[in-house]
């Protein structure tokens, strides 16, 4: 038996979420593709649509928008824990801590019913902004701003972020980043939330793994390290020897390449679009020129397309964010696709439990400690 590593190509689970062709470049939601709840979807449709496997009507969507709206505060203790993190904490670990400490205040924290996993799991969506918006606050010294009791749950995070209403064009901006970051079937942190419930552990320790499990640079942390190469490289004209000697380096490129996609990844080429009106709406030329160079390089000389991280890290820059709550926006989103696959886990579970091929000596004998 021939180990894949990576778990390439693996299938471990029959799943009615989200569909992949990477060969073709295609991405859909329970059906619906990528592009199209890009253009017309809002993000909580969007978390309806993955939580309930069909699109809400006008009340529906309604009535969830504002039970998700008027979830936003976190108890005050978890509110206390996130703004006693030291400032030069990663937002991703002070993410990963909040989130798993608000099980303590949840007195569903470990019925783990269809119920009550969704009601938790509105709780979580509605919550991760406030957790990240407060960090940013505190460790610039500046006052929390209360999460409003309405609007939508990416208005509300600039409004906490800023202190003051954004533009609206803004918001829609990042709600359509939000789309399109909200599941990716079985990613490595989706696997780490389904490997964790499978044990039948509750929700919230399925997505503290799945937090941990994205901050990685080869999977979320990739939009961060984009921006700071961007800055690092810092002229158009000196991309190409940046690129070339990292590649000559046996380095990576981040934002580029993907184990499932062959070919460009359509989110990517959404973003590309978003990253090209910034780039004309008061963001300058510069990021998109970088990234679209880049792009190029890598096609000619590897053969690799950009990902969901490359032109995302531009858009989040041009916003105004800072680098390293990239990582914390993708989770935030992400965290409608983590608790829909845990939903699904429990509805048919089986604990998840694959082998190693194992290559080590056998049959040795103990030796005594003074012996060795
Ligand atoms: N830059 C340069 N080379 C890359 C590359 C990149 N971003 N991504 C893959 N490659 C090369 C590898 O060096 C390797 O080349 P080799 O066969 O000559 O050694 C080959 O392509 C296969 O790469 P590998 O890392 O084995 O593929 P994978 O399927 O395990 O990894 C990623 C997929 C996403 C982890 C990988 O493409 C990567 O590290 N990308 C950068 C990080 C990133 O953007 N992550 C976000 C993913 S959404």
């Amino acid at each position: 038996m021939k180990a894949a590593t990576g778990l390439e190509d693996v299938v471990v689970a029959e799943s009615e979420i989200c569909y992949i062709d990477g060969t073709k470049g295609i991405l859909a939601y329970r059906g619906y593709p990528i592009e199209e709840l890009a253009d017309n979807a809002t993000f909580e449709e969007v978390v309806y649509l993955l939580w309930h496997g069909k699109l809400p009507n006008k009340t529906e969507l309604e009535k969830f928008s504002k039970g998700l709206a008027q979830q936003r505060n976190l108890p005050k203790p978890v509110l206390d824990l996130v703004l006693s993190a030291p400032r030069e904490a990663h937002p991703m670990d002070v993410l990963r801590t909040a989130v798993s400490a608000l099980a303590f205040y949840d007195p569903e924290a470990e019925d783990s019913s269809l119920g009550a996993n969704l009601r938790k799991a509105g709780r979580l969506v509605a919550q991760t902004p406030t957790i990240i918006a407060a960090f940013n606050r505190a460790r610039n010294d500046l006052p929390v701003v209360e999460p409003l009791k309405e609007k939508s749950l990416a208005e509300n995070f600039l409004y906490m972020l800023a202190g003051q209403e954004m533009m609206s064009v803004l918001s829609r901006v990042l709600d359509v980043c939000l789309v399109l970051h909200a599941d990716h079937d079985l990613n490595a942190s989706t696997f780490a939330g389904r490997v964790a419930v499978s044990t039948l552990a509750d929700l919230y320790s399925g997505v503290t793994a799945a937090i941990g499990t994205l901050k990685g640079p080869l999977h979320g942390g990739a939009n961060t390290r984009v921006m700071q190469m961007l800055l690092e490289i810092g002229e158009l004209e000196k991309v190409d020897g940046y690129i070339h000697s990292l590649l000559e380096r046996k380095g990576k490129v981040m934002g580029i390449g993907h184990r499932v996609y062959k070919t460009m990844d359509p989110r990517a080429k959404i973003l590309k679009q978003y990253s090209k009106w910034m780039s004309e709406h008061g963001c300058g030329p510069l990021w998109y020129n970088m990234l679209t160079r880049i792009e190029g390089i890598m096609q000619k000389e590897k053969g690799l397309d950009p990902n969901v991280d490359f032109y995302s890290a531009s858009v989040y820059y041009c916003m105004g964010i800072p680098l390293d709550l990239y990582t914390t926006i993708f989770a935030m989103s992400r965290m409608a696709g983590w608790t829909a696959h845990i939903l699904e886990q429990f509805a048919d579970n089986r604990l998840i439990r694959p082998i190693t091929e194992y290559k080590g000596p056998l049959n040795k004998r103990f030796v005594p400690i003074a012996k060795r």
